[in-house]
């Protein structure tokens, strides 16, 4: 993990004897300082630092979110840890389906074993999922071993709900119905020191009728452009290279600020800013897809050639269910503009199989636009009935071995065409942030593609972070083997 925040702020300057300041993020800068002084107890009595364990369930927002837990805790003085062998752990969970819940019940398990061993541990979670009220009711109830139980919409008070969770004997339970609010100047810990996450905004309006995020992230909201930008030349030039601009529908980003600004001016300006060669951007609503981005990105170059486009189903009945807002027509127009304006762009998407009143030929619908469009990858799901969705009351639930049937077929398909488009690379050169060293050989690196491609290498660690020029010769499904030609990092 990358030692060192991206904020510097001396905690020890902060007198916790005072009173807590009102206003944010001083308050929360005062309870990171208490948490601190905790640290320092705690060593004296130990001997060591206090191990902390943050673990990540669902998608990069989640992940985004997981660095700023890890920030603030490396500010408070703790060791962080990958392993769940920790004095604090910490799961930031997701609900987007049934089963990212169950995983969560499923791992509570073996925590509790470990705090049976380890009495002074301490659980927390927090996440999509604690926004549900089945489930903080069922924690509860059967999870008395958990400490602190926050949602989405008061992440920023994590060092107040830890401080509160030291002094507690009891569960310590916040939960938000939703806010407006968004704190700026808290501390992250980058995974990686050379890319990272972005928020532009937060929360989402559409509801999708199969779709539980608005009702657990609340309602749509946009950063300053000025916050974000600041944000971008900070990380800029603490050595990231790679931004991901992060929101649940980043083409409607802007709308709501008191001086709208659209998503594609955004990304004009964080073009700006130097250091930075490559920004990526997740998730697009086709909906709200404008030609001004469409324009954006094809005269940009440091904009990567990747676009993921949720179709969701391709039969337009089934669409107008889901609440959606397009048809199979206009996404594959959608498409078509797409790719003329920016050629050998990569297109990857999400489908749902099985939503309620999905029959046969609406699913060829949905084969019928994947074989048309041709995914570079595409992430397919079988619907999950997410109470309090308008979906989960629709009536014509499709029966689970229909649903699997559709679901294998549809995987087979996309697994095909997506292997054919990987392979059609073979023999290019093309430009990879190395990302890693090999999980599996030590003597290969491992990076990325600006289409997001996953290619191995021969090369040593000290290659992590930098960009090389690759020679792709073989293509293994979805990623590659390739050969380093240049190591390019230094002519940008
Ligand atoms: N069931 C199955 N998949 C879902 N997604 C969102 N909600 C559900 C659900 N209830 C999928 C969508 C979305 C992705 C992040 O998760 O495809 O794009
Ligand atoms: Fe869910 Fe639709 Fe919002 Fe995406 S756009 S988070 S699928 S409601």
């Amino acid at each position: 993990m990358h030692q060192g925040i991206d904020l510097d702020i001396n905690l020890d300057k902060i007198d916790i004897n005072a009173e807590s300041p009102a206003e944010e993020p001083a308050r929360q800068y005062y309870f990171m300082a208490k948490c601190r002084e905790r640290v320092r107890e705690f060593e004296r009595e130990t001997g060591r630092r206090p191990i902390a364990c943050v673990t990540t369930f669902g998608c990069q927002m989640n992940a985004r979110d997981s660095e700023k837990l890890s920030g603030i805790l490396e500010a408070a003085g703790y060791l962080l840890t990958d392993s769940e062998e920790a004095d604090f752990v910490i799961y930031n969970t997701c609900t987007v389906r049934e089963n990212a819940n169950n995983k969560v019940y499923g791992r509570l398990g073996y925590l509790h074993s470990l705090k049976k061993k380890q009495p002074s541990m301490r659980i927390a979670l927090c996440g999509c999922m604690m926004q549900e009220e089945e489930a903080v009711e069922k924690l509860k109830k059967s999870y008395r071993f958990v400490d602190l139980i926050f949602g989405t919409h008061n992440i920023y008070k994590f060092a107040e709900l830890l401080a509160q969770m030291y002094a507690s004997d009891k569960m310590v339970v916040d939960i938000w119905q939703g806010t407006q609010r968004i704190v700026e100047e808290l501390p992250a810990e980058r995974k990686f020191p050379f890319k990272s996450g972005v928020n532009i905004m937060f929360g989402c309006n559409n509801f999708c009728s199969y779709c539980i995020v608005p009702y657990v992230r609340g309602r749509e909201r946009s950063r300053e452009p000025e916050d974000i930008l600041r944000e971008i030349g900070r990380l800029a030039s603490d050595g990231v290279a790679e931004i991901m601009l992060l929101g649940q529908n980043v083409n409607s980003y802007g709308k709501t600020l008191k001086t709208p600004v659209t998503f594609a001016k955004l990304l004009q300006e964080a073009e700006k800013t130097d250091g930075i060669r490559r920004i990526r951007f997740m998730t697009s609503h086709p909906k709200d897809l404008s030609d001004e981005l469409i324009d954006v990105m094809k005269h940009s170059k440091k904009i990567c050639r990747h676009l993921h486009l949720p179709l969701q189903s391709g039969s337009s009945r089934i669409l107008k269910a889901m609440n959606r807002q397009y048809t199979k027509e206009s996404y594959l127009k959608l498409i078509d503009k797409i790719r003329a304006a920016v050629p050998g762009i990569a297109i990857t998407t999400d489908i749902i199989t099985g939503f309620p009143g999905e029959t046969e030929e609406d699913f060829l619908e949905t084969m019928d636009v994947v074989k048309k469009v041709r995914f570079d990858s595409a992430f397919t799901f079988i619907y999950s009935k997410r109470s309090g969705t308008p979906a989960a009351s629709m009536e014509n639930q499709v029966p689970p071995e229909i649903v699997k049937d559709r679901f294998d077929r549809l995987l087979k398909e996309v697994q095909d065409i997506a292997a054919h488009k990987a392979q059609e690379l073979v023999g290019t050169t093309q430009t990879v942030l190395v990302e890693s060293v090999n999980d599996h050989d030590a003597s290969m690196v491992t990076g990325k593609m600006d289409n997001n491609a996953v290619v191995h290498l021969k090369g040593t660690p000290d290659l992590t972070g930098r960009f090389v020029t690759v020679r792709l010769e073989e293509c293994k499904g979805f990623y590659y083997y390739g050969t380093v030609i240049t190591d390019d990092t230094a002519a940008q």
